[in-house]
């Protein structure tokens, strides 16, 4: 194992060995290539360069308490790239394909898996891009997948479950009804990053976006879904426009189980005011508690039109599912519902 400073690490870029990647080309994928090159070659005409033909996946390897290394639940992160590749027209690799260069980008970089005692995990960034030169717009006839593999701490930089701020911006949308919102294409961060420039040079956390038709909905957040407590129940927003939070769809299930209710619902911004608890969730996240979430009429206002006010640590229900979720994930709570996967390294 590489000697690195587990603890001190935040969601950013560690250099690890090896990155695992394949082309698609007249209709055949190649064998996948292990390489310690991390600068790709790519025609000054390809497609994700000029109109953004590109969707990525996130999924950690986890070192467990009997040292086995897991995967959580990676077919799911299979199933959402092909669905996104099939909203950009691009191939998509096979599930097994897919699965199979997840874990070779484990294996080669098994010395980057951080141990245990740590907080830290195992980042995989699946990537797939449009790559034959071309000029006109239309979907990209060739495409490379990528998998590369970085260690990652808390995505805040914080200690796990430190609140932080969110601020709601209502002058600036995500994704547009019928358009991108619910796929995992960059196009949708690049929509994200002005806002987030703003919001983090307000010294905000996390943007939360609402949705773009009425702004009186929660979607979710730049980099997460949304969910909130309220009394016994686990509230959600039901959207076409959000993505489908592997995350989040473990802890419905693991909330269920719990004995709480679960809604997946339209959320008015408004019903805030009467909810317990508010975390983003998702892998890079996990689950971080929100403390504080300013409703902006513009996001370059310098008073929020209202502030609503959460518990200043993290929540017990909001506690008790991140045990459940970093239990299975770690091997000390039984895999009960099937969602862990073996990598031996
Ligand atoms: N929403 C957005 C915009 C995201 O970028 C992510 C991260 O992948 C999520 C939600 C959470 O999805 P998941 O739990 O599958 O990582
Ligand atoms: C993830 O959680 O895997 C994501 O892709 C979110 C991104 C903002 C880092």
């Amino acid at each position: 194992m590489k000697n690195l400073e587990w603890g001190k690490m935040s969601f950013s870029y560690t250099k690890t060995d090896y990155i695992v990647y394949s082309t698609f080309k007249d209709g055949a994928w190649s064998a996948p290539v292990i390489s310690s090159d991390f600068n790709i070659a790519l025609s000054a005409y390809a497609g994700v360069l000029h109109y953004g033909s590109s969707c990525f996946e996130g999924m950690k390897a986890f070192r467990g308490v009997d040292g086995k290394v897991r995967l959580f639940r990676p077919e799911e992160n299979a199933k959402r790239m092909i669905r996104s590749a099939k909203f950009l027209d691009l191939a998509a690799p096979s599930i097994e394909q897919f699965v199979q260069m997840c874990v070779m980008a484990v294996e080669k970089n098994a010395e980057y898996i951080p141990p245990y005692e740590t907080t830290a995990s195992l980042y995989l960034r699946p990537l797939l891009i449009g790559s034959n030169p071309q000029l006109g717009i239309r979907s990209s006839a060739e495409s490379t997948f990528i998998v590369m593999a970085s260690p990652v701490g808390t995505y805040s930089g914080d200690k796990i479950l430190v609140p932080g701020t969110a601020v709601i911006a209502r002058n600036h949308d995500r994704a547009a009804p019928n358009g991108s919102g619910s796929y995992k294409i960059g196009a949708n961060y690049a929509q994200s990053l002005h806002p987030y420039n703003l919001a983090h040079r307000q010294g905000y956390r996390e943007l939360l976006f609402t949705d773009a038709l009425t702004h009186k909905y929660i979607e979710e957040f730049g980099s997460s879904n949304f969910f909130a407590i309220k009394g016994n129940t686990y509230i959600t927003p039901d959207s076409d426009s959000v993505l489908p939070s592997i995350t989040n769809a473990s802890l419905r299930t693991v909330a269920k189980d719990l004995g709480m209710n679960v809604e997946m619902r339209h959320i008015p911004v408004t019903e805030l005011a009467e909810v317990d608890e508010v975390n983003s969730c998702g892998t890079a996240v996990v689950i971080t508690p929100i403390c504080r979430i300013d409703d902006k009429v513009r996001l370059e206002d310098e008073n929020p039109c209202h502030v609503y006010n959460f518990t200043q640590e993290c929540g017990v229900k909001s506690r008790a599912l991140y045990d459940q979720i970093i239990g299975i994930q770690k091997g000390t709570l039984e895999d009960r519902f099937g969602w862990v996967m073996f990598v031996d390294c």
